[in-house]
């Protein structure tokens, strides 16, 4: 399951529409029936419009009726050559996973390659999260 959504992420990435940093990013989101969403970061000339990868999978996802999801693959680095760093998900990406995961069970799948990659549940990367949960109980 890790290893074939990091390989979507980085098919994803190759669609990454990014000139103005030129920083590449693809996501592959697993729903809870299976089903894989992905995303590429899209940017815009007029800057903030730009939406992560992370986001364009969920809004895809969502978009289209889904509202369980398991796990996400992320993989991000410049255009130019092989991925070195970790690419974690942005502040804002990891709030709209707050939106629709569970904190204690969703896995965030950040990768280099298919071989090198590390896993946190969105509670380790969002500690104390906002949430639904805040506004209706
Ligand atoms: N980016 C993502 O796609 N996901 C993240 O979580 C961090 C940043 C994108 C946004 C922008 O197109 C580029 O990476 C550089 O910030």
């Amino acid at each position: 399951m890790i290893e074939e959504l990091i390989e979507q992420a980085l098919r994803a990435r190759e669609f990454s529409y990014s000139p103005y940093s030129g920083y590449r990013v693809g996501a592959a989101l697993m729903t809870a029936d299976g089903t894989i969403y992905t995303g590429c970061n899209i940017e815009n000339a007029a800057y903030t419009p730009t939406n992560c990868a992370e986001r364009t999978a969920f809004f895809k996802a969502v978009s289209e009726g889904q509202k369980s999801f398991r796990a996400i693959a992320v993989a991000g680095g410049p255009a130019d050559g092989p991925i070195m760093q970790y690419a974690y998900p942005c502040g804002v990406c990891r709030q709209v996973m707050m939106e629709f995961c569970d904190p204690q069970t969703f896995d965030v799948i950040i990768a280099k390659s298919k071989k090198e990659y590390r896993v946190k549940k969105l509670q380790e990367l969002l500690p104390d999260g906002f949430g639904p949960s805040n506004l209706s109980d």
